[in-house]
Order: structure tokens, then C-alpha cells, then sequence
């Protein structure tokens, strides 16, 4: 084809980018514009940006920096900025960055295409405007129609919680919920096409529904997920533990296909610098969820978020958090130093904590964790376990997969078992992942 045109998009952030950026790829092929993997042979570059900590825009900017030789080599290269920095920035991108074509924000992805066409004519444009509910609705990133083993399926946007850290509500918008009827086809059509697991995505999934009348609650369209025939597992992502119902707790012990694994960000240890980032629980009640997930799901595996060095946290808060990690016992945790996001409320907080301090606490949970994970891991040694097998792993010799409680297992077996569920022995446990054998009886 003659006018094949290629896109090449770099996706940075979360699970929502990488969602929207296959939306993206969708819209645009429309235009004729297939996906490449190399940049130096792109006639139009997208860069899906994140803005939820400084050094994670500081990369955007590299990478625009780095795009602007290939610009000046490649006469009708197009530049464009999508993605969370672009919401955040809107016009002011075009103006500091001169060799940027378009920017547009995270409510704006069907105006792309429109976008696009006008760029190719040479007009610059920014378009970041949040739009109306009943627009977005119709909206919905979905997921790709082929294959693969396991997939996200979108089922809210936006955040309504405004933890005073956080950006993701200035940039991302109001909450919004997508209509059940459209999730359940979603899916379906999905398993039609050989998808064994899904994963249900959303900024704080739990509250799925409150705010729409006449909708589902999340714990009911998991339940409802779960009645789809074909599909065998269900996990779903991110949870707000202040939004945590005991209906859907119960979910844990009534549905066999909901996998025993939740990341259930805490962010800290301390009352009062939980209250100070406006997380709406306290110590006592995360604690309390936690034990009633481990009541419901004995063998749950738990993951989690931490941030350290928040305005005035005190040695003494930071020791909370460490006692907090350990009780929880995550399987898994993300630890993040505190980055200031102006227009934020904690970004108006006095207590700074300095570099070094902040440094040292994060060095601190690192090494906690490490020995942690690793004790998890090799505690699964001598066990069975039942693993999703997702493909055969880069160097080509083992298949990979998960474990109900979402560990990656790598093994040797025939590859016609990709796509099925294997019982592994698992036989070495390693920082970040575990080695198996197939079982044989
Ligand atoms: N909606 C999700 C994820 C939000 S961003 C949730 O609530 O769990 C992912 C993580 O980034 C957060 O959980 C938090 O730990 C971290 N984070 C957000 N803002 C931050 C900031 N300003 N500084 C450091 N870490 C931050
Ligand atoms: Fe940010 Fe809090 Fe919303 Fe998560 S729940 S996206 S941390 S404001
Ligand atoms: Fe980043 Fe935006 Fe996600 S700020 S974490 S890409 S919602």
C-alpha cells in the first residue's frame, strides 16, 4: 500500500496509558497509520505521558528532547504529546517545544484523528479540554479484539479522592463508571476470542457504580464476570481500602474464579500522616481489612504502595510504616519517595523532609522488602501451583505465567500449553519470580 503510514508510540505510567495507547493505535489506523516498534522509521510519533511524580515528566521531556534531530532529519515527522504532562501542560507544551505538532489531553483521545490530519496540513494545535459524562461514557478505551491470554478491560476513569499528594484527580478528571452492559460485552467478546483472564481496571475500582444510578456495585459485576463460561480468571486493579465493602470482601470466598491477590495501597503507616494525605482510613481499619481479606482468602497475597518522606513525617511515623509492612506481610510492595505536584494540597504543606532523610527511610523499606519478597518466594518452594501459561519467555527455552496469587513462574514445557492452566512444582525461588516443573501424577 502506498500510503501506509507508521506510528510509534511510547507508552510511560500506569495501566490507564498503556490501555489508552492501544485506543490510540486503533483510532489512528483509521488514518492508515499501522504500528511500529521503531521510532527512526515513524512518520508520526506519540509520546502517552505520565505526571504522577517530577522525575516521571522530567523523562517526558528527554524524550521530546531526543525527538527533535529526528525531526530536523525526517521532513513530515510528526511530534504529538498525549497522556497526563499533555493534560497538565496543554498550550504551554506547543510553546516549549517549538518541534511539537499536537498535544491532546486525556479526555481528548477521539479528537486525535481529527488532530492528526490537521497536523499533516501543518496546523499546530492543543486540545485538553475535559468533556461532558454522557460523552465520555461512549469512550471507554477497548480493549483489542484479537487474541491473548489475559487482558485489561477498563470499567471506570478518573478519581474523585484527592489525596493531597496526588495529581492523578487534576489530570484524569472526575470519576466516571462505564456502563456494566458495555464491560460484560466487553468481555465476553473478549473470551470469544480466547481470553482466559481479565483484569478489571479503574483508578480505585471499589467504588464502581456508587455514583450511577441505577448501576451495578463493583462486588456484583465481579459476580457477574465470574457467570461468563470460558473465562477462568478474574483479578482486578487498583483498589482504595477506604472503598473496600464487606460484600466484596466476600467475593474472595464465593467465587472460585476471582484470583486470591489485591493491591491494596496503604501509603503509610502513621494516623496522622494518613490523615494528612486525606486517605480516609486509619491504621486500625486498614489492618482490619486485611485480616478480614486473609479471613475470607486465607492464602491471599497481598501488594502494596508506600510513599515515605510525606510533609512532617517523623521517625517515628516512618517506624509505623515499617511496622505496618511487616504485619501486613506483602507479598509485594511499591515504594515511592514523596515528590512535590504543584497544585496539590500536600504541595501547600510545611515539614518538608529532607533529601537525605527521605533517601535513608527509602533505603531502609528497599532492603525490609527484599528480604521479604525473597522469604515469600522461596516459601513456595515443594508447593503445586495452577498457572496461567501467557507465552514463551524472550530467550525462547521456558514458558512463563502466573500463579493465582499473580507470581510469575517460568518453566520448560511444550508450548501448546500456552493459553492453559498448568500445574507447576515450584522448585527455586528467585527476588521477583519462581522456577517450576511441569507435575507430572
Ligand atoms: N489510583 C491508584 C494509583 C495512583 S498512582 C491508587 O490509588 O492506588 C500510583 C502510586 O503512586 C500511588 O499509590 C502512590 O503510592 C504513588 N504516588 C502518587 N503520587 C505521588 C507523589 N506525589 N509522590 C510519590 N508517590 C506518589
Ligand atoms: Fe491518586 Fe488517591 Fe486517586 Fe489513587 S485514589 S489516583 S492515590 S487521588
Ligand atoms: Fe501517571 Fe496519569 Fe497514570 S499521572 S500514573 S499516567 S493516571
Amino acid at each position: 500500500m502506498t500510503n501506509e503510514k507508521l506510528l510509534y508510540i511510547e507508552t510511560f505510567g500506569c495501566q490507564m496509558n498503556v490501555s489508552d495507547s492501544e485506543k490510540i493505535a486503533s483510532l489512528l489506523k483509521g488514518l492508515g497509520y499501522s504500528s511500529t516498534d521503531d521510532s527512526s522509521r515513524a512518520d508520526l510519533i506519540i509520546l502517552n505521558t505520565c505526571s504522577v511524580r517530577a522525575k516521571a515528566e522530567e523523562k517526558v521531556y528527554g524524550h521530546l528532547g531526543s525527538f527533535k534531530g529526528l525531526k530536523r532529519e525526517r521532513k513530515g515527522l510528526l511530534l504529538g504529546v498525549g497522556g497526563c504532562v499533555a493534560q497538565q501542560e496543554g498550550e504551554r507544551l506547543l510553546k516549549k517545544v517549538p518541534w511539537l505538532d499536537l498535544v491532546f489531553g486525556t479526555h481528548n483521545l477521539h479528537l486525535l484523528p481529527e488532530m492528526v490530519q490537521a497536523a499533516e496540513r501543518g496546523e499546530r494545535r492543543a486540545e485538553v479540554q475535559f468533556i461532558d459524562s454522557d460523552t465520555r461514557l461512549d469512550l471507554f478505551p477497548a480493549g483489542e479484539t484479537e487474541g491473548g491470554v489475559t487482558r485489561f478491560v477498563t470499567v471506570m476513569q478518573g478519581c474523585d479522592n484527592f489525596c493531597s499528594y496526588c495529581i492523578v484527580p487534576y489530570v484524569r478528571g472526575r470519576e466516571i463508571s462505564r456502563r456494566s452492559a458495555d464491560i460484560l460485552a466487553e468481555i465476553r467478546g473478549a473470551v470469544a476470542a480466547g481470553v482466559k483472564e481479565v483484569t478489571l481496571l479503574g483508578q480505585n475500582v471499589n467504588s464502581y457504580g456508587i455514583k450511577t444510578e441505577g448501576e451495578i456495585s463493583f462486588a456484583e459485576l465481579l459476580r457477574q464476570v465470574a457467570a461468563i463460561d470460558g473465562l477462568e480468571r478474574i483479578r482486578f486493579t487498583t483498589s482504595h481500602p477506604k472503598d473496600i465493602s464487606p460484600e466484596l470482601i466476600a467475593c474472595f470466598a464465593e467465587l472460585p474464579k476471582l484470583c486470591g491477590y489485591i493491591h491494596l495501597p496503604a501509603q503509610a503507616g502513621s494516623d496522622a500522616v494518613l490523615s494528612r494525605m486525606n486517605r480516609g482510613y486509619t491504621r486500625q481499619q486498614y489492618l482490619g481489612m486485611v485480616a478480614d481479606l486473609k479471613g475470607a482468602r486465607p492464602d491471599i497475597q497481598i501488594t502494596g504502595d508506600i510513599i515515605v518522606g510525606f510533609p512532617g513525617e517523623t521517625d517515628e511515623d516512618f517506624e509505623q510504616t515499617l511496622s505496618l509492612v511487616e504485619e501486613v506481610d506483602y507479598a509485594d510492595l511499591f515504594t515511592f519517595i514523596y515528590s512535590v505536584r504543584p497544585g496539590t494540597k500536600a504541595a501547600e504543606l510545611p515539614g518538608a523532609v529532607s533529601r537525605k532523610e527521605k533517601q535513608q527511610r527509602f533505603d531502609r523499606l528497599q532492603e525490609m522488602l527484599r528480604i521479604m519478597t525473597r522469604r515469600r518466594n522461596e516459601s513456595f518452594v515443594g508447593t503445586r501451583q495452577k498457572v496461567l501459561v501467557e507465552g514463551v519467555s524472550k530467550r525462547g527455552d521456558q514458558l512463563f505465567g502466573r500463579t493465582d496469587g499473580n507470581r510469575v513462574v517460568n518453566f520448560s514445557a511444550d508450548p501448546s500449553l500456552v493459553g492453559k492452566i498448568a500445574e507447576v512444582a515450584i522448585t527455586f525461588g528467585y527476588q521477583n519470580s519462581l522456577l517450576g516443573e511441569l507435575f507430572h501424577d
